[in-house]
């Protein structure tokens, strides 16, 4: 409801009767479109104790907008905004009414920019290959939902938000901790976890914290283009090392170690963004004796570590003995879908305090109802089940592209069948030029929407992921069939 209380100035002195100021001044609020077609007034009440007013002079105020059109009275209803006006437009000096956002700023700012894959420009086809994004329909919306009531109907009852201080639901963090545990294997009490929404933020928040312009930060070439981007914001220098089919290569970083002072290393263990590499054990080992015997800092960043399709996973990093260097972080968004943002730190105490005061500065208290109903999910088992049952799913997923491609594409595509995750990097070979194929994919129907690095610096990765755990059989089908098509007529 419009603050009335501010917009209806009423001058006891002035010669006009009061009601009649007032339906003049809610004239003007409809004449500016802030009261449009259709709105509802308050009611005579409201407004009468909000103007400290008897209610027969609003009455007589509403009764005269009646009478001249302005607004309707629908029998035991509201007074409403009438749909056909007595509409004169106010006459402006120059004479046409713009909004003022339709100008561009008149002040200086920065004006961001951030090279996003190619596909953002593209159609919305009905058929879309994402980034490797959990399929929703397979949302347990009644468990959520009842838990979803459940945390509405006692935060309303007991009148107390039982929001933290630091941010977010402490029920959630207890028992997010329990679940961290028995999946990740990190041993850790709760203060050493941080709430966030979703893991973007919280490698925002880590990164803010540590990277000075002009530090040093080494990142996997090629990396994830969005915690790339945030680095160089923050002025780091970008040092990059190769991957391979064994992860990041640790005996080159290993040789930046020895010439450079680093500052941080960016690292994706599991299902690594964007090849979807896992770093065998060998690497970790090696990369375990590096941060401690150079001493920098380490985001690992374990996304989507909840989908695993061989039985004995590796656990991550932060597991080990890392003497607190590593700042782990990971995201419920990969669980449960895009439209939901819960990610989390895990790090130390101090680390967290300073996270938790740098948050303030950007969001205040966290997404408290979905945190709660989420916690009640993770005690109950519903959060488990839903896990269990898509990983199963999407194991069969990614086993049934990964066949398709190989039979219908295996003389245009290269990949490496992924252990987990939701998502193939695809290596389109040379001779196909693969932003030809997507813009020509897409006017046939099929919108490349997820990571690509085929322009500019990424030009001869020529490759691109293809998320295959939200798409069924038939659509998977159906998009590898229009890839083949225009690629073969290029
Ligand atoms: C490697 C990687 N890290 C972090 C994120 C951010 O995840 P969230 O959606 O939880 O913010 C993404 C998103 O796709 C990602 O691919």
């Amino acid at each position: 409801m419009l603050p009335y209380k501010n917009l209806i100035i009423i001058d006891k002195k002035d010669s006009l009767p009061v009601y009649r100021q007032i339906s003049l001044q809610l004239i003007s609020l409809i004449q500016e479109g802030k009261l449009p077609p259709g709105a509802v007034l308050p009611s005579t009440r409201t407004l009468a104790f909000d103007l400290q007013l008897h209610r027969k002079t609003i009455v007589a105020a509403y009764e005269t907008l009646v009478s001249e059109n302005w607004i309707d009275n629908l029998p035991r209803k509201s007074y409403t905004v009438s749909p056909d006006l007595p509409m004169f437009r106010p006459r402006s000096y120059n004479s046409k009414r713009v909004s003022p956002f339709a100008e561009t700023a008149t002040f200086d700012f920065d004006h961001f920019e951030l090279v996003m894959p190619l596909s953002r420009s593209l159609n919305n086809n009905r058929l879309e290959i994402n980034d490797g994004f959990p399929d929703i329909s397979l949302l347990p919306v009644q468990a959520i939902s009842r838990q979803f009531k459940k945390t509405l109907e006692s935060s309303a009852t007991s009148k107390r938000s039982g929001v933290n201080l630091d941010g977010g639901s402490s029920n959630f963090k207890t028992s997010l901790r329990s679940f961290l545990n028995q999946t990740r294997g990190i041993d850790m009490g709760e203060e050493n976890l941080f709430t966030t929404r979703g893991a973007q933020m919280a490698i925002y928040i880590a990164a803010s914290l540590i990277i000075k312009p002009g530090d040093k930060v080494v990142v996997s070439e090629p990396t994830y283009f969005i915690a790339e981007a945030l680095f160089e914001k923050l002025g780091a220098e970008l040092i990059r090392v190769p991957m391979d089919s064994d992860g990041m290569c640790t005996e080159k970083l290993e040789d930046i170690l020895k010439k450079n002072v680093i500052k941080m290393l960016y690292i994706i263990p599991h299902h690594h963004h964007p090849t979807t590499v896992t770093m065998s054990v060998e690497r970790r080992n090696h990369l375990m004796k590096l941060i401690t015997a150079y001493n920098f800092a380490v985001i690992e960043d374990d996304y989507d570590y909840d989908f695993q399709f061989k039985y004995d996973p590796y656990l991550p990093l932060a597991s080990g003995d890392h003497g607190g260097r590593i700042i782990y972080i990971g995201s419920l968004t990969k669980v449960l879908g895009s439209p939901f943002r819960l990610g989390y730190i895990i790090a130390t105490a101090d680390f967290l305090q300073a996270a938790a005061r740098l948050r303030t500065l950007i969001d205040l208290r966290g997404d408290f109802i979905m945190e709660e109903t989420i916690s009640g999910m993770i005690a109950n088992g519903d959060l488990a089940r839903h896990i269990q049952k898509t990983n199963k799913l999407y194991s069969q997923r990614c086993d049934f592209l990964s066949d398709l491609v190989s039979s219908e594409m295996g003389d245009m595509i290269d990949f490496t069948k992924p252990t987990g995750g939701m998502a193939l990097w695809l290596r389109v070979k040379p001779q196909y030029d693969l932003s030809k194929i997507i813009k020509k994919a897409d006017l046939k129907g099929l919108t490349i929407k997820g990571s690509t690095y085929c322009i500019g610096k990424d030009a001869h990765f020529n490759a691109f992921r293809f998320g295959f755990a939200s798409l069924n059989e038939q659509e998977l089908t159906e998009a590898v069939h229009i890839i083949k098509t225009v690629t073969q007529n290029l």
